[in-house]
């Protein structure tokens, strides 16, 4: 089927949740995805934080076939070799002690939530006093299924569905004293992003985290840290708050953990453990033998290849790059993040929007969040040549812009604002 085609086969057949690009791929090569004309693309954006490793990277190819020759599916209710591995290589990872497998992000935020209501009432009924409510972050984005979206802060996510589930009440960013504001016996958890990735790619402040750990640790509420997005060597370290002098109770990873397979895990300390027996929760097919592989398979290339230092020195450059275009450019209002989980935000959505289209003209995939933010989530394996592509478009493209945008405010004897 071409792109017409396909286009007008969803439109009459899907639920209209996305408004995809239209770009029909059929493959993709390391850095790169390829069209159905046989196009290519750098992808910047590396399918919203999944493809960690690119496309068709040996070692996945192989764990793949490998696995799949033996095992794909288990029930949870028989052992495979597959979940043990994986858990030691993740606890190791994160300073953490055990695992629960689901098959994505948001149900892993699903396992924490529950972690966290459960690891209260242990606590209550050990006799200490402490309640239900989950305290969460203005920007946050952890998912959306009823638990995971009530957590989720703009409102478009989570009213349509209303009630979703309650009790989350959402603090500053930022703010710390928002947060001792908010913060009481009451609450079993403070859930936040250590880096927040649908939100505009915003640190949280040591400060915040800090005093996020120590309000915890305070009444035995849990710290849940959603490293979904930046979690997983993103940000050139295993977990995004190892960049903090903090270890949270409980961590949330998927995206990219199982090289594009559908994987997530919610790590957390023996303590919080204790809350959970067998059949309060599960899932059918999280932890699969065939995504454990993979995922294994992804682990030892990161570590084998040295791709957090490689993450750490090419985020390095890409970051002074996009720092440099910021002292040129004055639309550029911000440039953030960590690693390879970068952005600009420029100033107008119009603008933004625009940059995103000539970009996708150019061949050169990135993405827009929150309005006016421009967001770089590549592969691990990018190399500096390729930034240098991304930074040559954008240098072109938001000088294009400038002069049109002056070309404009001359004739309409408007002022120009760069
Ligand atoms: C920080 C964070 N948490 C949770 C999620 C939800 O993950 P999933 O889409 O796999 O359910 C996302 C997805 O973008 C995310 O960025």
């Amino acid at each position: 089927m071409k792109l017409e085609e396909v286009k007008a086969a969803e439109a009459k057949l899907l639920l209209s949740t996305y408004e995809r690009n239209p770009i029909l791929f059929v493959r993709g090569e390391g850095v790169h995805l390829i069209d159905e004309n046989g196009e290519r693309y750098l992808d910047i954006l590396s399918g919203i934080g999944v493809n960690a490793l690119g496309y068709g990277h040996p070692a996945i190819e192989k764990a793949i076939a490998e696995q799949s020759r033996k095992l794909i599916h288990l029930s949870n209710l028989f052992f495979h070799e597959g979940q043990a591995a994986l858990a030691l290589r993740l606890t190791e990872a994160s300073g953490m002690d055990r695992a629960f497998f689901s098959n994505s992000g948001t149900e892993a935020i699903e396992a924490a939530l529950k972690l966290a209501r459960a690891h209260a009432g242990l606590l209550r009924s050990e006799g200490k006093t402490i309640g239900t409510k989950v305290l969460a972050l203005e920007h946050s984005f952890h998912g959306r299924t009823m638990g995971a979206v009530a957590a989720t802060h703009k409102d478009k996510y989570r009213e349509p569905f209303a009630p979703v589930m309650p009790g989350v009440e959402f603090v500053n960013f930022n703010d710390v004293e928002d947060l001792k504001a908010k913060f009481s016996t009451d609450v079993c958890a403070i859930l936040l992003e250590a880096v927040q990735g649908e939100g505009g790619i915003r640190p949280v402040s040591k400060e915040f985290m800090a005093t996020a750990r120590e309000l915890t640790k305070s009444t035995g509420a849990l710290l849940i840290v959603d490293e979904i997005q930046a979690g997983f060597g993103r940000t050139g370290k295993w977990f995004a708050y190892q960049h903090y002098d903090v270890q949270p109770d409980v961590t949330t990873v998927a995206k990219p953990l199982a090289g594009g397979l559908p994987l997530g895990a919610m790590l957390c300390t023996e303590e919080a453990a204790r809350a959970i027996h067998p059949g309060m929760h599960g899932t059918t097919f999280g932890g699969g033998p065939l995504a454990c592989a993979v995922a294994l398979a992804v682990i030892n290339t990161i570590e084998h290849d040295q791709l957090l230092q490689h993450v750490t020195e090419t985020g390095t450059y890409f970051r002074d790059a996009l720092e440099q275009l910021a002292k040129k450019h004055s639309s550029i209002l911000d440039v953030r993040g960590l690693g390879l989980m970068l952005a600009i935000e420029l100033n107008s959505d119009e603008l933004a929007k625009k940059v995103l289209a000539e970009m996708m003209k150019r061949r050169i995939l990135i993405n827009r969040t929150s309005d006016t933010v421009l967001r770089f989530l590549p592969p691990y394996i990018l190399k500096k040549e390729h930034v240098d592509q991304v930074i040559v478009a954008l240098d072109e493209i938001l000088t294009e812009q400038a002069a049109s945008e002056s070309e404009r405010a001359h004739t309409t004897g408007g002022k120009y604002v760069g």
